[in-house]
């Protein structure tokens, strides 16, 4: 009766391993127009540029990265600020990793990705900055507590200064968004059925804070970003 009360977890296509190739690359691109048309790279941008003030070679890893395009739009950023960041993205998708390879490589830009599951494989390599997009809400919630430490890492000292989470935020709104705005910015079946889906799935703000906290990620913030999405900022004690 009240769907958006509580979240409702699908498995979303784009997951899913027999997707064919070139549905797979489609709805990677159609994403990568959702990410620019939402202005996803501001949302992470100030953190980051902020950190850079006394680290300018910031190496920035985003986990999860789908097409490579916020990696791929922070580098250029910062080349036109000139700075030269080391920024590289992971994905447990081989053919999502070579969609990204592909589009840095067209765009000269020197970052570098690689295949890597997140919740199952080794530590991440280290970081300034570890940044994750859209991937929060398709996890239970021990999955999701458990990926923000394997981002955060709080006790290691050796861990990343900031972790930037965004995400959608579950909200009627945010639903109707995805619906036009899906099929408005892409011809992908994946993006049409997996964006309404990723809504019903999300966290609310109030949720991803709690989240975060019971995952010990003291001092956490989550605060509302257009549109109609979320960003988690957690830095290091210092
Ligand atoms: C909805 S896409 C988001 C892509 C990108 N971050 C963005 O904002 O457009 C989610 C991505 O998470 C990746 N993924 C799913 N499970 C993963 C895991 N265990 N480790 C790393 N990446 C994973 C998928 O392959 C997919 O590319």
């Amino acid at each position: 009766m009240f769907p958006l009360r509580q979240r409702q977890r699908q498995p979303e296509i784009m997951d899913q391993p027999g997707l064919p190739p070139a549905e797979h690359d489609r709805a990677l691109t159609g994403l990568a127009r959702i990410n620019f048309f939402s202005r996803s790279a501001n949302i992470l941008w100030p953190a980051l540029i902020d950190l850079a003030r006394d680290r300018p070679r910031l190496r920035v890893l985003d986990v999860a990265t789908g097409a490579g395009d916020l990696p791929l739009r922070l580098w250029q950023r910062a080349r036109r600020h000139g700075l030269d960041w080391q920024v590289a993205g992971c994905d447990i998708s081989p053919q999502a990793v070579e969609h990204a390879e592909q589009r840095a490589h067209q765009a000269g830009a020197t970052v570098s990705f690689f295949v890597h599951d997140v919740l199952a494989g080794p530590p991440l390599p280290p970081a300034d900055a570890v940044t994750c997009s859209l991937f929060l809400h398709h996890l239970a919630e021990d999955d999701a507590r458990a990926l923000l430490r394997r981002l955060a890492r709080p006790d290691d000292p050796e861990g990343p200064a900031v972790v930037l989470v965004n995400d959608l935020e579950r909200s009627w709104p945010g639903l109707l968004l995805a619906h036009v705005g899906t099929r408005l910015l892409t011809r992908s079946r994946v993006v049409h059925f997996d964006g309404p889906c990723s809504v019903e799935s999300a966290f609310t703000l109030g949720e991803a804070q709690r989240l975060a906290e019971r995952a010990g990620l003291s001092g956490v913030r989550v605060t509302r970003r257009w549109p109609c999405r979320w960003l988690l900022e957690w830095r290091r004690p210092t």
